[in-house]
């Protein structure tokens, strides 16, 4: 018997507007996402800047809202100053154990966002670094020339007009063993506390965002230190794959991942709760991302290797699609407290764009970024989804996102069947009418569960089509993401 599932959605409750930083990036200077990967000055696909224009155009394509950087694990050494002006400071990078030349710093990354039309979002190092030196950097980059020595000096390197970078964090992971410069909870409630309080001096409208983790032992401490100073906590997830791991699960373990972001919202939602700031302080998911491994630091050759199997396309297939599209459906349907979220990375490694010397490649998850960011209404809409549950995985087959457009007239849905091989019927109401007609619909899928996009083979890819709607029914195609539009009457 065919699986089937149920969608309500609900009218008499408000729509929720939510953040399109829901949709943003994150760059890491990790091995070839920045050096080889969106900055490449030798390539014949750069630009004057050393930007290859090909990764630009595809970023724009997903209209990226904001991109977070330099770390990850790499932030926690790096000290901005060898990264700017005119005369680069080559460092040892203690995370990943390579050096770095600096030829791509602040300047370089403020002006990528501007290419790509993000805003920048700057990662503090807080393992190394103290608090002067990171409101300095807010001080180099927000204040106008003749406030500030570092303004300054930012003026002096060429830049008189300010980098006016809206979104900071304070820290990586540091609550972490791995981390470089690694915290106990009361030495990071009070570190995080006076960087905070010095940031708010150079610049009040900083967004301000600081590392925690949906732990009571290390949150709850973090915001009765600081939380009068913050705007969101960040937390991370990468749900398949140990570090020890040395493969990508199966397609039923992967997307059967797909309810365990939800879990880390609510927990870390409770956490800003029990401490006061519910409605205050949001969630920023700012890395993420199914799959998570493959890590190692050096420049061995075995190092080398195993990072770049990260780079393996045919990793990368309608599981991690599809549970892009899950994860995004989660954070809309949470848009009440999440408040941005970064797919970690945005290229190369495990990022939804490849980039080779020839070209890029537009992974899987590409298509879902690209879909969400064009296809969607501004606001997201209660809905409520019931049905059977995935054979051998605990998620339901289908899952819903329903959201409206700004002057309420039209509702898109996004419906995701995770099931590998079976068409699924799913009913949909809409105030309690069941949809009837052929709706214009973009379906993603692939030939198979395993499908993967490939340097001049690219299956997955996105059809535009007309779905029928009979009596509220409709069949959605297996491991597929369909994106579909009505109008209210
Ligand atoms: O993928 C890289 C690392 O994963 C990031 O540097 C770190 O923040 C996360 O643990």
């Amino acid at each position: 018997m065919k699986p089937s599932a149920t969608i309500d959605v609900v009218l008499t409750r408000p729509a929720t507007p939510y953040s399109r930083n829901i949709f943003g990036h994150f760059i890491e200077h990790f091995h070839r996402q920045v050096y080889g990967g969106l900055y490449d000055p030798g390539s014949r696909l750069s630009n004057g800047d050393g930007f290859r224009e090909d990764v630009i155009d595809a970023m724009r394509e997903l209209a990226p809202p904001v991109v977070r950087w330099p770390g990850g694990c790499f932030v926690s050494s790096y000290h901005w100053l060898d990264g700017v002006g005119p005369t680069r400071t080559p460092h040892y990078d203690k995370a990943w154990r390579v050096t770095d030349p600096n030829t791509f710093g602040t300047r370089e990354f403020v002006r990528w966002c501007g290419a790509i039309g993000a805003d920048p979002y700057i990662c503090l190092n807080a393992g190394t670094g103290t608090a002067e030196e990171m409101s300095d950097w807010v001080e180099y980059c927000n204040l106008p020339g003749g406030a500030s020595r570092w303004s300054n000096l930012r003026a002096e390197h060429g830049n008189v007009a300010p980098f006016a970078v809206p979104f900071w964090s304070i820290g990586n992971e540091n609550y972490g063993s791995w981390e470089i410069g690694a915290k106990q909870a009361p030495e990071w409630a009070a570190l995080v506390r006076e960087t905070a309080k010095m940031i708010r001096r150079v610049d009040e409208s900083a967004h301000l965002i600081t590392a925690a983790r949906a732990d009571l032992d290390w949150t709850l401490p973090l915001l009765a230190a600081a939380g009068p100073y913050l705007d969101a906590v960040a937390v991370h997830g990468y749900w398949d794959g140990l570090a020890e791991q040395d493969h990508p699960s199966d397609y039923l373990t992967a997307v059967g991942q797909s309810l365990k972001p939800q879990q880390d919202i609510v927990r870390t939602e409770s956490i800003i709760e029990a401490a006061g700031f519910a409605g205050k302080i949001s969630i920023a998911f700012d890395e993420w991302n199914l799959r998570g491994w493959h890590h190692p630091s050096g420049t061995s050759s075995e190092a080398i290797a195993a990072r770049d199997r990260n780079d393996d396309n045919s990793t990368y297939t309608m599981a991690d699609a599809l549970f892009t599209a899950s994860f995004l459906n989660t954070c809309l349907r949470k848009a009440d407290v999440v408040s941005m979220a970064n797919i970690a990375p945005s290229i190369n490694t495990r990022g939804p764009l490849f980039v080779h010397a020839d070209g890029v490649v537009r992974r899987t998850t590409f298509h879902v970024f690209a879909l969400y960011a064009k296809l969607l209404g501004e606001r997201v809409l209660h809905s409520v989804g019931s049905g059977a549950q995935l054979a051998g995985a605990e998620v339901p087959v289908v899952d819903q996102l329903a959201t409206i457009d700004a002057a309420g007239t039209k509702i898109s849905l996004a419906l995701i069947n995770r099931d590998p091989a079976d068409a699924v019927d799913c009913d949909v109401q809409i105030a309690g009418r069941p949809i009837t007609g052929r709706l214009p619909a973009t379906v993603l899928t692939g030939p198979s569960p395993d499908s993967s996009n490939e340097i001049g083979s690219t299956p997955v890819a996105p059809v535009e089509t007309k779905i029928q709607f009979t009596d509220g029914r409709t069949s959605l195609p297996p491991h597929s993401l369909t994106i579909c539009h009505l109008d209210l009457p």
